[in-house]
């Protein structure tokens, strides 16, 4: 079968309610939590997509078992001291960021050296953001080329707390620290720049000795030596990053309405909800209930008559870091020029995103001032596109490939868009709810 989409017409107009798959971001936390709680945690609605069966395959290398049923799945914890590190481990997060740094922390203790490894992609990104605070621990790294996977880490039975500042706004890296920090005598402090705050909240939810105090601009977290985590039974709501994309699709559409049930909007990842309403997406907020910490909610969209061009306040960044792909399509369409800065982090996700978006911005026929942090974007109101556009090389990067599609589903033109298979990362089933709205 070809592993590549050709779309050669737009979406017609559509009226639907339509749910879409579990959160990645939490989906990798349950398993990692559930893997070092004491007895069986059961989630339902587990996204059941490469990055989290990456999750499962490491836990069960470290010698966890996990009994999974489409997507519900049960984990047997052994307690925070549970895992086997068994000789020549060799662990893959494979395209998985959030996996391969957050799993650092939970083996930061490990008596023989374990390797960690990731496809082409994850192979390319900074692990020395990660290596460097927790060899303040006491554990050691060697990584490849200074920075990057395979890396080799030794652990430390004798972790030593110190103050770690998280300047970048990195969850991964904050997270890593929380779980190391739980296995370290005394109190581990992290000033830590707003990043989504997941692992804060289901340590809260667990009752864990974790302080967290939310300033302006950065949150304090303390950590204490954690001894017993309880089981962890969870439903994960749906992704609001994979709900962003049918809810651009809606904002690009004519005349169309959509329902997307049962989303996480949690405020560290909502950003982009408040970022379309300032363009002029009419987004309404249905059923919101809270749920273990995370707020949930139903999502109406109504397509716009009108989009506004929106100079995006820095502020709104780190809920949208996943997002600004999506964003930047709606800026095309928006009437005047937008400005998007201080987005540095965007060219450290699984392909160089900010370069990305110029990229397709400018096949399509849109304008960009960009920089290696900022782009400006010079919007048409009217913009039909009416030649051939080809997406190819681009690391395999899921929403690189998810955002070509809206854009060839809502601008026209006869699109070739390679690497289909990229959405099993994060939405393998992304085509097939478009193909719900088809009918
Ligand atoms: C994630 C954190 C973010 C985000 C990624 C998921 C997480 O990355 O971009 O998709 O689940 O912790 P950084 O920690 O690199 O900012």
């Amino acid at each position: 079968m070809s592993n590549s989409l050709i779309i050669k017409e737009k979406l017609k107009k559509f009226n639907k309610t339509i749910t879409v798959s579990g959160d990645k971001s939490l989906s990798i936390r349950w398993v990692l939590f559930s893997s070092i709680a004491n007895g069986t945690s059961k989630a339902e609605n587990l996204l059941m997509s490469e990055d989290v069966l990456a999750a499962i395959d490491t836990i069960k290398k470290l010698g966890i078992k996990v009994i999974l049923n489409k997507n519900i799945c049960k984990i047997y914890g052994k307690g925070i001291n549970g895992y086997k590190y068994k000789k020549n481990l060799i662990l893959n997060a494979k395209n998985s960021g959030t996996l391969g740094r957050i799993i650092l922390g939970l083996i930061i203790n490990t008596p023989n050296p374990i390797k960690l490894i990731g496809d082409a992609s994850l192979s390319k990104r900074d692990f020395k953001r990660i290596t460097e605070p927790l060899s303040k621990f006491g554990a050691s790294f060697k990584l490849s080329k200074n920075k990057n996977l395979p890396l080799i880490i030794q652990g430390s039975n004798n972790l030593q707390p110190f103050k770690y500042v998280e300047n970048k706004g990195s969850a991964q890296c904050k997270s890593a620290v929380i779980f190391a920090a739980m296995r370290t005598e005394g109190t581990t402090i992290i000033k830590a720049k707003k990043s989504r705050n997941h692992t804060e909240l289901l340590c809260k939810y667990l009752r864990l000795p974790v302080k967290i105090e939310n300033k302006k601009n950065y949150d304090v977290i303390e950590v204490k030596k954690v001894n017993k985590i309880k089981s962890l039974n969870y439903k994960i709501p749906s992704d609001i990053s994979s709900a962003s994309f049918f809810i651009v699709l809606t904002a690009l559409s004519k005349d169309s309405k959509l329902i997307i049930k049962n989303v996480n909007i949690n405020f560290s990842r909502s950003g982009i909800l408040i970022i379309l309403k300032k363009m002029g997406v009419e987004i309404q907020l249905k059923n919101i209930r809270s749920y273990k910490g995370e707020k949930i909610s139903d999502i109406l969209i109504i397509s716009p008559k009108k989009l506004k061009s929106i100079n995006c306040p820095k502020n709104l960044n780190s809920g949208a870091i996943d997002e600004f792909l999506i964003i930047f399509l709606v800026a095309a369409k928006a009437n005047g020029i937008s400005y998007f800065k201080n987005l540095a982090e965007l060219n450290q996700k699984e392909s160089p995103r900010l370069q990305w978006g110029s990229r397709i911005l400018k096949m399509m026929g849109i304008k960009t001032i960009t920089t290696n942090d900022s782009i400006k974007i010079f919007g048409n109101q009217n913009l039909e596109i009416n030649k051939k556009i080809i997406i190819k090389n681009f690391l395999k990067d899921h929403r690189v490939f998810m955002t070509s599609v809206i854009a060839a589903l809502t601008f026209g033109g006869q699109w070739h868009i390679h690497d289909k298979d990229s959405i099993n990362t994060s939405f393998p089933s992304f085509l097939k709810i478009l193909d719900k709205l088809k009918k």
